[in-house]
């Protein structure tokens, strides 16, 4: 390969940025020399580069490149340093890829070749992030977070019903420690402010019937989203940075809070389940108490949202009694929305 079209690859392109994350100007001069190429030829990848990152790249005559504004990147170590004890304990392998199809999909591979419990996919970029219900799940670079978690137990995937909604509460308890104000559950496990979604998590689950069983947790963040980036999504949606006590948070640091309580949870299930969490859960609840329609497909059922029950179930009380429902898509009546 000629030396501009290795800086043209898509990992030159990734180390470019590496080197600006710092926010600092780099001479043209110096990019060109480390990688080995012209002027133009950083000029022109640079170019590149604000499309990626929905950011200026400043070009300043005799100083060189900057970013707009700095980036911090996902680092492994940093990650690490900031993780008590017991989560390393549970943590079998960290792994920060700069660009991935989709964090869940690589470990659901790892787990068909044995990779053990407790390995922990972070990624910069999902090129195929996948969300709920086959949507896909927005997933630029640079910001965000994009975390999975591939995780084993005994029991038969049945019995893994309400994990997903303790994971939900572990994000919501993970913000909390961060200090993110006002963020709460929608059933099952969307972490919301102020009705726009802030976080989701795609739980995939896999096993004999009669156990073991192993699940890929998914968690998608989002900590900063241009409205460019945010065109594609289908829901209304918010990012970190616009929630009170959001902004400035590390993202090294929020992805070891979200790991402590992740993994804390996913250890839990295997003894406890989800019933020591109910009254947690249902206090983080935005929609607890409010008049709601549960869609499944084409049925819709509408009632008074009751909170949950021990098996992760959402309980509707719709005039004759109160039902508990297993799948469907919660949303607050059009004339209740506030
Ligand atoms: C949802 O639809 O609410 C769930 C979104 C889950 C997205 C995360 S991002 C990390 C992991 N990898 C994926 O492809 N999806 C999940």
């Amino acid at each position: 390969m000629s030396a501009s079209g290795k800086l043209r690859s898509m990992d030159t392109r990734h180390h470019l940025i590496r080197l600006l994350a710092d926010g600092h100007f780099h001479s043209g001069e110096a990019l060109a020399q480390r990688f080995g190429v012209s002027r133009a030829a950083v000029w022109k990848q640079v170019q590149g580069l604000s499309g990626l990152l929905d950011m200026e790249v400043h070009a300043v005559r005799g100083r060189g490149y900057r970013l707009a504004r700095p980036l911090e990147l996902l680092d492994p170590e940093t990650i690490r340093s900031a993780l008590p004890a017991a989560t390393c304990a549970r943590l079998s392998a960290l792994e920060v890829h700069t660009s991935i199809d989709s964090t869940n999909s690589h470990l659901m591979r790892a787990a068909v070749e044995g990779a053990p419990s407790g390995q922990v996919c972070l990624a910069e970029q999902q090129t195929t992030g996948r969300g709920r219900r086959g949507r896909h799940w927005v997933s630029p670079f640079g910001s965000n977070i994009y975390l999975s978690i591939l995780w084993r137990y005994p029991q038969a995937p049945m019995e893994l019903s309400g994990l997903s909604l303790a994971a939900g509460l572990a994000t919501v308890r993970a913000l909390a420690a961060q200090g993110v104000q006002g963020v709460g559950l929608k059933w099952p496990n969307d972490v919301l402010w102020q009705g726009k979604k802030l976080a989701g998590l795609l739980l995939e689950v896999s096993g004999e019937s009669g156990g073991p069983s192993q699940v890929v947790l998914g968690l998608g963040l989002n900590t900063r989203l241009s409205a460019r980036q945010g065109e594609a999504i289908e829901q209304p949606w918010v990012d970190l940075a616009s929630v009170p006590g959001g902004q400035g948070i590390s993202r090294n640091a929020l992805a070891a809070a979200l790991l402590e309580q992740l993994l804390a949870a996913l250890a839990g299930f295997h003894h406890q389940g989800l019933s020591p969490l109910l009254d947690e859960w249902n206090r983080n609840d935005l929609y607890r108490g409010k008049r709601v329609q549960l869609r499944m497909g084409e049925r819709v059922v509408e009632g008074i949202h009751r909170g949950i029950d021990g098996s992760g179930a959402l309980l509707l009380d719709s005039g004759d009694g109160v039902h508990a429902f297993h799948a469907g898509e919660v949303s607050l009546r059009a004339n209740d929305a506030a």
